[in-house]
């Protein structure tokens, strides 16, 4: 196992502003009435020093998304054209802040005695190492602790900040001031131990029929036998892989090699690298969710250079950790070609004083895609009824997931069984009440919409983005972590399969000389869309309701918009498609789209 290791933060005073007497009058950036939902005060108070985040206002987010779709659209002259972190830095010059900005922010800074690191390689993004009785001066502000209810995890927030107006102008959030968000969860369920992985003979023929096994026990040969993926090893040296993971997970080689002996002793050397970002420390025995991640990557993606991108020092689950892996992925020359992540939050945190940090958020895994990278993330284990759905909703509206409700990334849902294969009824799907409906699944949403009638209406936004976009299979996958044979569930062993995937889709183009596939979605709507199995039965209960059902008629939706479309694109959906997107992949259908119809040099 080769560990790299990445600082985060630079040590770069930024450009020296003119420190300015801040008469400018101050203005309230944000304000809580009282403590929200879920969180409590709680007594102590941590002490040392503390860090801040302060984001400037984007300047050009336009500019960003245009250039990301141009790259990631079929059907535009520069698909595939992904921007470089070259000298000119294309990337970071569209969301590099205005020169004043940095001014006005960084000279009252200055003014306040306080010198900030530049935290991400376009500037947006300063980092302010500050006790709490200084933050409680600089931001006007009085922090405190809260306990979250439902994880007894201490955050340190403030009811209200203020800043003066000329610096406030420039600045998009300083965070953790007034967002109460709870922290995110991994997704897989571990089911009770087994005591050894059940292997399969004779799947080795091109065309596998699919073991008997895999009705009960998924392992990579039963995912190859249903998906047509290959076992040959990749071998295009620019291809990458990289699965993230956040609260303390470790991925185990010991567990990772054991299990490739067992699953896949056609690989002799399968292995991981480790890009540790703000210092997480991967080592010791296997967790649940890392063994699931390395083992469904390095065991499906046969010799795809693979990464384990561990983030944070102390496994909160907060938001700051996905803002550093972004940030620390986007400053690599190289950064993996395709990103899987299996934690995510409830939707809801993100709106109000929060939703700056989900735009931000969303667009650097913008500037990812921008980049050719692949953004996968698991849609959520909840139903309709988010991180928690053993409680009851109430009536209140279905409860979304972030990131996966970002239109910039590709959610994954998750299915079961094999003939018929159908939804998974924990597997999440729903609308985003932050990001509108991005016109790539405009047909496929307002077909499904039309088909779907009043069912939950109230209970949803129609407007927003639909999730997921595909999915796999997600129930009983068999892993090892810390020695035992387990098997597990949950959208989190899907979309490390559907990252397999695309890794291997990758390896065929870089081979034959193209580009590697980048942001997926624009692709999997339109020309791949047919490439991909429907799901026809299932639903995802939750909320007292339902859930999202297969509807009736949805496959006369399904002809009239495919037939409406002049351009040739056939939008075709599985009936199912609330819960688990377009459907599974068929590999072997897949590399003919993806090598027909990509961009080259
Ligand atoms: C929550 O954490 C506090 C402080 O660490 C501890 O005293 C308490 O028992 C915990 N409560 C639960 C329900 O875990
Ligand atoms: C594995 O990939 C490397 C490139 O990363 C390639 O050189 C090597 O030949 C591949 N191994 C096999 C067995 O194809
Ligand atoms: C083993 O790893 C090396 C280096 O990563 C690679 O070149 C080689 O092809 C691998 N062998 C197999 C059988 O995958
Ligand atoms: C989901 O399906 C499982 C069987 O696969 C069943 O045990 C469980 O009760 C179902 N959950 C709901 C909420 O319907
Ligand atoms: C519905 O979603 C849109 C974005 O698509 C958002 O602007 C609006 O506030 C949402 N409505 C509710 C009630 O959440």
């Amino acid at each position: 196992m080769v560990a790299a290791s990445l600082l985060l933060l630079a040590l770069i005073p930024v450009a020296l502003g003119r420190p300015s007497s801040h008469s400018s009058p101050l203005v309230v950036r944000g304000h809580q009435k009282s403590v929200p939902d879920g969180f409590l005060p709680a007594p102590f108070l941590p002490g040392g020093i503390f860090r801040f985040t302060v984001a400037f206002k984007s300047t050009n987010t336009d500019g960003l998304i245009r250039s990301l779709m141009d790259v990631s659209d079929p059907a535009s002259a520069k698909y595939g054209e992904h921007l470089t972190k070259d000298e000119a830095r294309p990337v970071d010059r569209l969301t590099a802040p205005l020169p004043e900005s940095v001014q006005a922010v960084t000279g009252w800074l200055q003014s306040n005695g306080i010198t900030p690191q530049v935290s991400s390689s376009s500037g947006d993004m300063l980092n302010i190492p500050i006790p709490i009785d200084q933050a409680n001066t600089l931001f006007h502000a009085k922090f405190a602790p809260y306990a979250h209810g439902a994880t007894n995890r201490t955050v340190v927030r403030t009811l209200s900040y203020l800043l003066p107006a000329d610096v406030s102008e420039h600045v998009a959030f300083v965070y953790p001031t007034t967002q109460f968000i709870a922290p995110a969860v991994r997704k897989a369920r571990v089911h009770e131990a087994i005591e050894h992985i059940p292997t399969s003979k004779g799947s080795r023929s091109k065309r596998a029929t699919i073991p008997a096994r895999c009705a009960q026990f998924t392992s990579p040969k039963c995912l190859q036998a249903i998906y047509n993926i290959p076992s040959t090893p990749a071998s295009a040296p620019s291809n990458s892989l990289g699965g993230s993971a956040f609260s303390g997970e470790t991925a185990n080689l010991d567990d990772l090699q054991s299990f490739l002996s067992q699953a896949r002793p056609d690989i002799t050397n399968g292995t991981f690298s480790v890009l540790s970002v703000n210092g997480a420390t991967d080592s010791g025995a296997g967790t649940d969710e890392a063994s699931l991640d390395i083992q469904y990557t390095v065991g499906l993606a046969t010799n795809v250079s693979t990464t384990f991108v561990d983030v944070g020092p102390n496994g909160q689950g907060d938001v700051q950790d996905f803002i550093d892996e972004i940030n620390a992925l986007v400053a690599l020359d190289n950064p993996p070609l395709v990103l899987t992540t299996s934690f995510g939050f409830d939707e809801p945190g993100f709106t109000g004083e929060a939703s700056p940090l989900a735009e931000a958020l969303c667009n650097g895994y913008a500037k990812l895609g921008a980049r050719g990278v692949s953004v996968l993330f698991a849609s959520g284990d909840g139903g309709v009824a988010g991180s928690r759905p053993e409680l009851s909703c109430n009536g209140q509206p279905f409860i979304p997931t972030f990131p996966t409700t970002c239109p910039y990334v590709t959610g994954v849902g998750s299915t079961a069984g094999i003939s018929p294969e159908i939804a998974a009824n924990f597997s999440a799907g729903g609308f985003s009440n932050i990001f509108p409906r991005p016109a790539y699944q405009d047909a496929a949403v307002s077909g499904y919409l039309q088909a779907l009638g009043d069912t939950n209406a109230g209970l949803f936004n129609a407007s927003g983005r639909a999730y997921p976009d595909v999915s796999t299979q997600g129930q009983n996958f068999v892993i090892i972590a810390a020695g035992k044979a387990l098997p597990v569930l949950g959208t989190s062993a899907s979309s490390p399969t559907f990252a397999s995937v695309v890794a291997l889709l990758n390896d065929a183009l870089l081979n034959a000389g193209k580009k590697p596939l980048g942001f997926l979605n624009p692709l999997l709507y339109s020309t791949a869309a047919g490439a991909l199995n429907d799901i026809k039965a299932g639903s995802n209960p939750g909320c007292d309701t339902d859930g999202f059902p297969a509807v009736e008629g949805w496959d006369a939706v399904r002809r009239l918009s495919g037939a409406a479309r002049a351009d040739g694109f056939f939008v075709l959906t599985g009936v199912a498609w609330q819960v688990t997107g377009l459907g599974t992949p068929d590999f072997q259908k897949l590399l003919a789209v993806v090598t027909g119809s990509s961009g080259s040099d």
